[in-house]
């Protein structure tokens, strides 16, 4: 039995004869999705998941950013079970019960600015980005968007256009919706205007600014754009952190113009940063927040939040049966509660650490090339050579291989990169435990 304070992985042989079965039987029915390590989960809890071989493993990956407050967390798991003795269902859509509207209330005394907003409950990411698209039209009565290269926000045809981090999420499935334009987004590490945006971070910024305002002389009418999308730190796209001061200006473009500013939080928000919303650093408050993923640990449940006065205010023009479910919704407010008593601000402690260790790699490894991020939301992008700074996504696999084999669970991200985002539960042991494995996947595999 594990308890989830194991300091270090066990692994014997992976995939074991019992995994092999299940992936078996899994590619035979299952949909061809994004399938990335075999790992089998038999039992999770915090940081730790045994395999169904008996194989205890470290996840690096929190179920690819959703249990940010620890694999089956005893609280929230208590509050779905007395959640569920009560009722399952009842369509807070057409009807009412009071944990939608506290939940609704508590997020929206998260989320920074003092002004009316409302929340729409959806299931999954890309249906509250869709809620965000749909509402922006609504109500601006405006109908092109801008979003930026590199970005991902989902994969339904509304959010699929608006994405644009690898053409495999695109390809063959066109048309997808009309009217979006997609701008470079401010990679320090690596953008098409070749300025060294750790160096000089402004410059990177007016560069994307002026690109946008050309954009609007030339191309697509301001006063026809509803919204802007934008990921505080991009995720699938290679957790990219803009400069400082991106939003800001950013901000200041879109408030000009008239236009909403969408900050897609869905994979680094809920206390994986450090703070609440990962928008809090960059010190600016957007019209509207897109949140899914870790805001209920692990049942589905999503969330637009948006000005009051941008309400559709209209009988059935956007709704959905199973949006904020009841056991979604009170695992959200279990949820909350657990990352305001004390994760939050040790998702800022153990990220040092985690950062600490990244940084070190890149001193030391010539094929680690950067590392980047915020809080628990950590990268490294692997590389040929430091000078070259080429890409070189097969030494990546081998290593997100090698220390999977090690019992380390990760994801790639990017084109070449690897992310870091344990439950924000983890501690200082277990944080060097997995940096220790990682450096040994990047010897292993770095010489292959
Ligand atoms: C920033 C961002 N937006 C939207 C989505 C889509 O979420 P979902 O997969 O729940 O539809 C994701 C998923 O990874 C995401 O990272």
């Amino acid at each position: 039995m594990i308890t989830g304070n194991e300091s270090r992985p066990s692994v014997r042989v992976v995939p074991g004869e019992n995994a092999k079965k299940i992936m078996e039987k899994d590619e035979k029915y299952i949909a061809t999705t994004t399938k990335a390590s075999p790992a089998v989960v038999k039992e999770a809890k915090g940081i730790v998941f045994e395999d169904v071989d008996g194989n205890i493993f470290f996840d690096f990956t929190s179920g690819v950013g959703v249990v940010n407050v620890g694999h089956s967390n005893p609280k929230v798991v208590k509050a779905i079970q007395e959640q569920a003795e009560k009722f399952l269902h009842f369509a807070g859509t057409d009807f009412y019960y009071e944990l939608q509207a506290e939940l609704a209330r508590k997020l929206i005394e998260t989320t920074p600015g003092d002004f009316e907003k409302k929340v729409y409950f959806g299931n999954s990411g890309a249906e509250a980005v869709e809620a965000a698209i749909k509402m922006a039209r609504w109500s601006t009565k405006r109908k092109f968007f801008i979003s930026f290269l590199g970005a991902f926000h989902g994969r339904t045809m509304g959010a699929l256009a608006l994405t644009a981090s690898k053409t495999v999420h695109k390809q063959r499935f066109f048309p997808w919706m009309p009217g979006v334009v997609h701008v470079p987004y401010p990679n320090p590490y690596r953008n098409p205007f070749g300025i060294d945006g750790y160096e000089e971070p402004d410059e990177l910024v007016n560069a994307v600014i002026n690109y946008m305002e050309f954009l609007f002389k030339h191309a697509v009418p301001s006063d026809e754009v509803a919204a802007i999308f934008s990921e505080p730190i991009q995720g699938e796209g290679g957790y990219i952190v803009p400069p400082k001061n991106f939003f800001k200006e950013l901000l200041k473009l879109a408030e000009e113009h008239g236009i909403l500013l969408v900050d897609d939080e869905i994979q680094a928000g809920f206390g994986r940063t450090g703070k609440m919303w990962a928008i809090e650093h960059f010190g600016i408050i957007p019209h509207v927040i897109t949140t899914a993923k870790a805001i209920s640990s692990g049942i589905p449940l999503s969330a637009c939040i948006y000005p009051a006065k941008n309400d559709f205010g209209v009988k059935g023009a956007h709704s959905t049966t199973f949006g904020g479910n009841p056991l979604a919704c009170a695992a959200s407010l279990a949820t909350l509660e657990e990352l305001q008593n004390g994760l939050i601000e040790n998702a800022a402690k153990q990220g040092e650490i985690l950062r600490k260790r990244l940084d070190e790699m890149v001193e030391k490894y010539e094929i680690v090339g950067d590392a980047r991020g915020i809080g628990l939301m950590q990268a490294i992008e692997i590389v040929k050579s430091k000078e070259s700074k080429e890409m070189n996504p097969k030494v990546r696999d081998g290593i997100v291989d090698t220390a999977f084999k090690k019992g380390l669970l990760l994801l790639g991200c990017g084109e070449s990169s690897i992310r870091f985002i344990p439950p924000l539960c983890i501690n200082e042991e277990q944080v060097n435990s997995a940096m220790d494995v990682l450096e040994e996947a990047i010897k292993e595999a770095g010489q292959q």
